[in-house]
Formats: structure tokens, sequence, C-alpha cells
């Protein structure tokens, strides 16, 4: 039920007020990001914390020219790989070895598997790596909520600018969203107290007995 509140409360923030949110806060948004499901669990992103003004400033000019960009207190951004390596599967392995140790014959199935994945998805790996970080900003969005912490996700900014300003293809990334979280400044948020446009249940659930 206090979850349900905790969506009722958020909104997508228009107008932050620049105040600073609390460490610990956003650790624990971020300690939930990192418990988001993934694809085959391969993690395949990044989330880059940006507190620095004049990045965010940089941001906001040759990127992204929406309020909370710079008025935020932390800027996540969201970035994908564009493609697997050998290297990271082989990092992804030890950890599972470290964690859980399985044993080789169980890892050689598993990573078959997961090759077997990668080539259905050939044609579109960049989107199907992407699609996994959007779970983690549900997650996000949910948990910066129930902390009573504003966050606006964006997808509404210049692709190419923000993966050069933040050097994200050297790294194999590609920025899928961005996340501001903050504070609201009620002059400047006109989605504040707005009633949820939303569908009534029955027009989006159908129920098959
Ligand atoms: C993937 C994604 C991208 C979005 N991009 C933007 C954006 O660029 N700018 C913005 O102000 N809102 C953006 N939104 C917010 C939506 O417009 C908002 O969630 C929707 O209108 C529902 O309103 P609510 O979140 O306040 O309930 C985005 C939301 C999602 C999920």
């Amino acid at each position: 039920m206090n979850l349900i509140e905790d969506l009722n409360w958020r909104h997508a923030c228009k107008g932050m007020n620049g105040t600073k949110v609390p460490q610990e806060k956003i650790n624990r948004i971020l300690e939930a990001v990192n418990l988001a499901p993934t694809s085959l669990g391969m993690q395949a992103f990044k989330v880059l914390v940006i507190e620095n003004k004049e990045l965010k400033e940089q941001i906001y000019k040759e990127a992204c020219q929406q309020q909370p960009i710079t008025e935020c207190s932390h800027l996540l951004v969201f970035a994908s790989y564009t493609e697997i390596t050998d290297r990271y599967l082989d990092e992804y392995f030890s950890l599972i070895e470290r964690k859980r140790n399985p044993g080789k014959e169980w890892c050689d199935k598993y990573r078959k598997k997961i090759e077997f994945f990668m080539e259905k998805n050939y044609n579109n790996l960049e989107g199907w790596l992407a699609k996994q970080t959007y779970i983690a900003l549900g997650i996000a969005c949910t948990v910066a909520a129930n902390e009573r912490v504003d966050s606006v996700p964006i997808e509404g900014f210049d692709k190419e600018a923000l993966n050069r300003i933040l050097n994200l293809p050297d790294k194999h990334l590609s920025a899928t969203f961005i996340l501001p979280l903050g504070y609201k400044d009620p002059a400047q948020d006109w989605m504040n107290n707005q009633p949820k446009v939303r569908k009534e249940l029955n027009d989006l659930i159908e129920v098959i007995r």
C-alpha cells in the first residue's frame, strides 16, 4: 500500500530548486539500481553520477535544455554498452564464480546461452542492451519517490552530444536516458499537484482466465 502512495506522490518533476539530496538517500537509490533485474544478469550498463556544476551546465547547453539538468542535486546518466566483449563476459563469469561457485560445466553452458541470445539479437544488439537500463529506471524512480526525492526521466536530449561530452564511445557506452534527482521548485514545476493522467485499470488490464 505504501508503495502505491509513493507512486502517486511521484511525478515527472519539471523544475528543481538546486537543494542537495543527502548522500545516504542517493546511495539507497543507487543500491536499488544495482538490484534491478537484467537479461541474463549481465548488467551491461553504467550509471554516471554527476554532481559537478560546470559539467551539468555544459550538458544543459550542448545536449539538453531542460531545467532540472542544472538545478538537480545529482544528475544520473544511464549508459548501456554498445557491445559485449569476451573480456566483459570473463569478468561476469569470475563474479558468478566468486558469488556462487557453480562449477565450470554450469558456467560453460550459461556462457553458450548468453552467446545464443547475443546472436539472436545481433541485428539490434545495442537496442537489446539499452532496453535493460529502463528496468533500472523504473526502480530508481520508485525508490527516489520512497525517499521523497523528486526525479524526472529524460530521453529528450542530443545523444551524440552527450556521448561526446562524457567520452562514452571510448568506453563502448552510449547514453540511454538521464535522471536528474533533486527537490522541486513549486514555482517552476508545473507538473506539481497535477492529477495523474492514467487509463482506467480495466482499459489497461485484460484478465484471461
Ligand atoms: C523513457 C522516458 C522518457 C521521458 N523523457 C522526458 C523528457 O525528456 N522530458 C520530460 O520533461 N519528461 C520526460 N518523461 C516524463 C513523462 O513525460 C512522464 O513520466 C509522463 O508524462 C507521465 O507523467 P508522470 O511521470 O508525472 O506520472 C519521460 C518519461 C520516460 C519514462
